[in-house]
């Protein structure tokens, strides 16, 4: 199944009950909000969680893009994207978490034709302040799948310190060659697949919880790593999202496969922000595309400083653009690109010449890194990016 049949699957089948179709919003999120990007399918729909009446109705169903900064560690792992879409189903005050679940698994292991034996689920298992979430559990042993009550926080969604939360129940597929073999817990072969959380609660400053007046069901599944399991892939990286990546590459850089996947990520990543509107800074989210950036271009030049990223092909602009349903001209997005290279080009060849003049340069103290921050505008992680291979030691 590729990408356009299983977004058409899933939101067909939304659709098929009485779900409306709502359009992805920006990355960027309105004036006002806290958060610097958009992390989830639920958070454009926030305030309609949190009792205000949506113009659709209390059934939707969208395609929404999403950025993660918490996971950029992870990135070129098999399962992790900087930038990524997440397909949502949600209840704004309308049917419950059961039935949300019972949906997910007819969809999961009908049309999208998911095992049923290879699925397990997650449950919140209670803390001091809310009880076990025995609605699911049972729903998920009425079903036949395998269900794991879950301690502390691991069940458990919220958007950010305050606002809307509640528990949720995520759902599992096995990946492993072997038949499944331990649990979600125990064995990371089990992939999270889908979560579905009951917005019950409203967590307020100081930490305490009001139930919400209308309960609220809100689910996400990641477009690419569904796309990894039912096209049978290793990493969401092989799946035909990235053909054009995997195709075009090679042929510009040649790069070991995990220097690929970064680089593919983070040049995403890159243009669906610019596409949605934002520059590189000193700050905020500006900063997030900024160090994206540099890092790819560090990982480039670190073999070969000849390679620009003014050659990337106007195809994988274009897909990317397209991908994440954005309009932007490509021209700007190159220019945009280009004007970030040369200026952290001009960056590198002043970096270099300030730190071989420094006294001691085999021993920086956080007082160097400052000077280096402040007087020079080298950030520290720059500094540790140029001293890379070199004998020096960071007395921090
Ligand atoms: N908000 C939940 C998540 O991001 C489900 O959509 O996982």
């Amino acid at each position: 199944m590729d990408v356009n049949q299983t977004i058409d699957t899933f939101t067909s089948f939304f659709r098929e009950h009485d779900h409306q179709q709502i359009p992805s919003s920006s990355l960027v999120p309105p004036p006002g909000d806290p958060v610097l990007f958009t992390t989830s399918g639920m958070h454009p729909l926030t305030r309609y969680i949190e009792g205000r009446p949506h113009p659709l109705g209390r059934r939707l169903t969208g395609l929404q893009r999403c950025l993660r900064t918490t996971d950029l560690d992870e990135t070129g792992d098999d399962s992790h994207l900087t930038v990524f879409q997440m397909l949502g189903s949600w209840s704004l005050g309308d049917y419950d978490g059961p039935q949300s679940l019972r949906w997910g698994h007819e969809l999961l292991t009908g049309g999208l034709g998911v095992n049923p034996g290879l699925l397990y689920a997650t449950v919140f298992g209670g803390d001091g302040q809310v009880g076990p979430d025995v609605g699911s559990q049972r729903t998920w042993t009425e079903l036949g799948v395998p269900v794991e009550l879950t301690s502390g926080e691991e069940n458990w969604w919220s958007n950010g310190p305050t606002g809307p939360c509640g528990p949720d129940s995520e759902i599992f597929v096995w990946t492993g060659q072997q038949p499944p073999s331990g649990s979600p817990m125990t064995d990371d072969r089990w992939v999270e697949l889908w979560n579905h959380v009951t917005m019950r609660y409203r967590r307020l400053d100081d930490g305490s919880l009001i139930p919400l007046d209308q309960p609220s069901v809100d689910t996400g599944m990641g477009l690419e790593r569904l796309l990894m399991v039912l096209q049978g892939r290793r990493s969401v990286f092989d799946t035909d999202i990235f053909r054009p990546w995997r195709s075009e590459l090679p042929g510009l850089w040649q790069l070991d496969e995990r220097t690929l996947r970064i680089t593919s990520d983070h040049l995403r990543a890159g243009i669906a922000i610019i596409g949605d509107g934002v520059l590189p800074s000193s700050t905020g989210r500006g900063y997030v595309l900024r160090r994206l950036l540099r890092r790819v271009l560090t990982l480039l030049w670190r073999d070969d400083s000849s390679r620009s990223v003014g050659d990337l092909p106007t195809v994988l602009i274009e897909h990317t653009l397209d991908r994440f349903g954005q309009g932007t001209e490509v021209g700007l997005v190159r220019g945009v690109l280009g004007g970030e290279q040369r200026r952290f080009g001009e960056l590198l060849v002043r970096g270099r010449k300030v730190l071989g003049q420094l006294k001691s340069p085999g021993r920086l103290t956080e007082t160097d890194l400052r000077y280096l921050h402040e007087t020079h505008g080298l950030p520290p992680e720059l500094v540790t990016e140029l001293l890379t291979g070199q004998q020096v030691t960071i007395d921090r």
